[in-house]
């Protein structure tokens, strides 16, 4: 058999077993009194280290929300207070941080933890970054005591993984999301969070701000893969109600294409989300009917 036959056979009944399993545990989770399954469509923007406080205001007052998506901004921490005051205290878009440090308070200077994020008005953190990962030398024991330390403080991570371009080009891509979603999500306790507690962003490296995306097909194939791993830690029906989002050089023109796959369920966009209408393009494009769950 060829390598493409086996891999075409083996996916085939990854999906059979996935929907069988899947089936039975929901009815099992259901008859237990647990939520229906259906995942909001959930769109992100990092604005990394960009932006003043007049481009936050600006941002807000420009922003079109989409009915039925979930939309977080996660601008740097200074202008979390400004972010808040101008959407408003009506406003159902989400604050997020873009890091943590995953003690409760210390000599740390620099840092945010985990009670400040949340005491800024967010409800989500994003964990392990790549430019944390790389720029910052965070390691995967730094990135689950952040996981760990935001489900702890009532916040939501968004756990960034992803393989950098030479491993993908070495078939190395599910080891690396295996290795990194074993790793940070090691020590998270027991029971598990619940699965609309904690959102996986597949983040490959080589797509992030170079212009480069992931066709949909690679990023349904990666997230598939990152969903299964998932469920082999939490089972199926709690991988089926989890979010994994797509990251890496979303634009308004591509997003249609990406959150049409199965496991595709939003966006963490960095550079298009600066732009207040590109990024309601983008928010738009994940509305159920048009493309979102
Ligand atoms: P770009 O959308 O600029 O590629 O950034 C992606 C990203 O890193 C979001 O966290």
């Amino acid at each position: 058999m060829t390598t493409e036959l086996r891999e075409k056979v083996e996916r085939i009944v990854r999906q059979v077993v996935r929907e069988t399993l899947a089936a039975s545990e929901g009815a099992l989770s259901q008859l237990a009194g647990a939520l229906p399954d259906g995942r909001t469509p959930l769109v992100v923007a990092n604005w990394k280290m960009n932006h003043l406080s007049e481009d936050a205001r600006r941002f807000a007052s420009g922003l079109e929300l989409a009915d039925g998506v979930e939309v977080v901004i996660c601008p740097a921490s200074v202008l979390l207070p400004v972010l808040a005051s101008a959407l408003g205290a009506a406003s159902p878009v989400r604050l997020g941080a873009q890091n943590l440090h995953f003690e409760p308070s210390g000599a740390f200077t620099g840092e945010h933890g985990p009670a400040m994020i949340a005491d800024a008005g967010c409800r989500y953190v994003i964990c392990g970054h790549s430019e944390r990962r790389t720029l910052f030398g965070e390691s995967d024991e730094a990135v689950q005591r952040k996981v760990a330390a935001a489900l702890g403080s009532k916040l939501r991570p968004i756990l960034c993984v992803g393989e950098k371009l030479a491993e993908r080009e070495q078939g190395a891509t599910f080891r690396v999301l295996r290795a990194q979603l074993l790793a940070d999500l090691a020590d998270l306790g027991s029971p598990a969070p619940d699965p609309r507690e904690l959102v996986v962003a597949y983040e490959p490296i080589w797509a992030i701000g170079t212009g480069r995306t992931a066709s949909a097909a690679q990023a349904q194939q990666a997230m598939a893969f990152c969903r299964e791993q998932l469920a082999e830690r939490f089972g199926w029906a709690w991988a089926e109600r989890a979010r994994l989002l797509y990251g890496g050089s979303v634009t308004p023109d591509n997003a249609a294409g990406l959150i049409a796959q199965e496991d595709v369920d939003g966006f963490l966009v960095g550079g298009a989300s600066l732009d207040a209408r590109r990024f309601s393009e983008i928010v738009a494009a994940a509305a159920p009917g048009r493309g979102g769950a």
